[in-house]
């Protein structure tokens, strides 16, 4: 982090407006604060880049303005901000090793157990970006669900902070080239493909919209929810986040897990030395421990 802030304003290149080093020096305390970003000085253009079509929207001219707006209403741009800064990218069936575990291992041993009349099946997509995330989770557990014959009340609580990415979410419908790792016979059973106007594009099945429930959560803030969860997936999300926010942030998904409950992360984040009070058991497959 540079000690020296230029005091200087940000003047406008041809490009459009130049991001100075005070405002670049808020945004990254504004981004850390708000939303566990940890912004490095490499990261000035990158967030020059991504937030000039945020000011175009806005029809700001300079970044003074954008900086002038999160101090009035920080609450409001936030998300837009967090968005704009942090990638979406996600895909159906990411890191499919974890899909088979819960296929092969977790969903076949929870369906045996849990049969009494008031048992609950809850699994937390933390960060789910446009949906891709839930909804495979969804048709993994509605097959095991079906193959079982089980009527276990279950469902998948879907958040991000990203208002664009939720509404992606919230609509469910996917050109047909984001469907690459869903396989054809799941092609065929859990999406509605369209024609006319939406041609080229395919729409979740609503049995899938049924067992996913899409919501706001910035998870550096209150979470409304109780849990428990016998099951956290949280990937390629903490990557931005420094290390005392996702020890913090590790702490409490293990008080939103039961002994034994499990926490999925990416395939390039690590629990090492942040917490021990899970224990790793596959690939980015934590076991909260007793
Ligand atoms: C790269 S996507 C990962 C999507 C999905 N989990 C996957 O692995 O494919 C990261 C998501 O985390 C969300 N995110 C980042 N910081 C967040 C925060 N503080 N609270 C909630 N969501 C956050 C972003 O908006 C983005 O949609």
């Amino acid at each position: 982090m540079s000690a020296v802030i230029d005091p200087r304003p940000a003047v406008a290149g041809a490009a459009g407006p130049i991001l100075g080093d005070a405002e670049f020096q808020f945004l990254r305390e504004f981004v850390h604060q708000r939303c566990g970003i940890a912004l490095s000085d490499q990261k000035r253009q990158l967030v020059q880049g991504r937030l000039l079509r945020r000011l175009r929207a806005l029809g700001m001219k300079e970044f003074a303005s954008y900086c002038e707006l999160l101090r009035r209403d920080p609450a409001s741009e936030l998300g837009e901000l967090a968005s704009a800064i942090s990638t979406n990218v996600t895909s159906f069936f990411r890191e499919a090793h974890h899909y088979d575990y819960l296929a092969d291992e977790l969903l076949p041993r929870w369906l045996e157990h849990k049969r009494r009349q008031d048992d609950r099946l809850r699994i937390w997509s933390a960060g789910c970006s446009s949906g891709e995330e839930p909804y495979a989770l969804a048709m993994v557990l509605a097959e095991a669900l079906e193959r079982s014959g089980s009527t276990l009340d279950a469902k998948i609580l879907a958040t991000d902070l990203s208002p664009q990415a939720l509404e992606a979410a919230a609509k469910g419908v996917y050109p047909l080239g984001r469907l690459d790792g869903v396989s054809a016979e799941r092609r065929r059973r859990w999406f509605l493909r369209g024609d006319g106007e939406f041609d080229g594009l395919a729409c979740v099945h609503p049995r899938l919209r049924e067992l996913v429930t899409i919501a706001p959560l910035n998870l550096l803030h209150e979470w409304p929810m109780r849990g428990p969860f016998d099951a956290i997936f949280c990937r390629n999300v903490v990557i931005y986040f420094d290390q005392p926010t996702k020890r913090k942030l590790f702490s409490r998904y293990a008080a939103m897990l039961p002994v034994g409950g499990l926490l999925f992360l990416g395939h390039s984040e690590s629990m090492h030395g942040l917490s021990d009070e899970f224990e790793l058991i596959g690939r980015t497959i934590y076991r909260k421990r007793a």
